[in-house]
């Protein structure tokens, strides 16, 4: 994909500040500090489009990156966040919640998990609830620089077997350092931006 216009267009907390026009969306959802942000930056090519933290807990709102005046990256607020309130937390919940549910924009919805642990009751439920929205239910692998050849191998099974992927091809493994299968992803966004 070349990358000609990458900006933030909007940063909504509800439904009436999302951007107006019916231009196709693919949003980025995960754990807090997951790297969905560094994702947006890698992807585009950017260093800092969207705001990053070694802390968890960095997006807040949900961030609309429009590319090429053709379609948008979507940033979503993590989950699992252990160090919010109690209604913070059920106030970003239904922020997300809101969004997946209701955006007709929205044409899929990437999980990112961690490479190096297995996932969490909030990953399964994510992915379950995608696969059964109709989407593709693609899986991309953080901070694989962390690990070795094998063991990415050994834990790319793990994460396959315990979300119930059957397709390969769903589960990418991924790094923002090494900018590895970044090519790859954007195969994979083009072609669903093409049904
Ligand atoms: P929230 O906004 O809190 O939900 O987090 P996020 O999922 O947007 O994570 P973010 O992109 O802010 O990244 C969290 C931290 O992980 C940052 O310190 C990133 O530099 C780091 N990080 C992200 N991706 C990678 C990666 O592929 N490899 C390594 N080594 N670090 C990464
Ligand atoms: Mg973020």
């Amino acid at each position: 994909m070349k990358i000609n216009k990458s900006e933030i267009t909007a940063l909504a907390v509800n439904e009436k500040q999302y951007p107006k026009d019916n231009k196709f969306e693919i949003a980025f959802a995960g754990r807090s500090n997951v790297g969905k942000s560094s994702l947006i930056n890698t992807l585009t090519n950017r260093k800092s489009l969207a705001k990053t933290s070694n802390k968890p807990g960095k997006t807040r709102t949900i961030n609309f990156y429009n590319i090429n005046d053709q379609f948008r990256l979507v940033d979503l607020p993590g989950y699992g966040y252990a160090q919010v309130s109690k209604g913070e937390k059920e106030k970003w919940s239904k922020m997300i919640d809101d969004y997946l549910h209701n955006r007709e924009n929205l044409v899929e919805v990437i999980l990112l998990l961690d490479i190096r642990h297995e996932p969490g009751e909030h990953d399964l439920t994510m992915y379950k609830w995608i696969k059964s929205y109709g989407f593709n239910g693609i899986a991309v692998c953080t901070k694989s620089d962390k690990l070795s050849k094998s063991q990415i191998t050994k834990q790319i099974s793990v994460i396959k077997k315990k979300l119930g992927i059957a397709d390969e091809n769903l589960i990418i493994p991924y790094s923002a350092e090494k900018r590895m299968n970044i090519e790859l992803i954007w195969e994979i966004i083009e072609e669903i931006l093409e049904v």
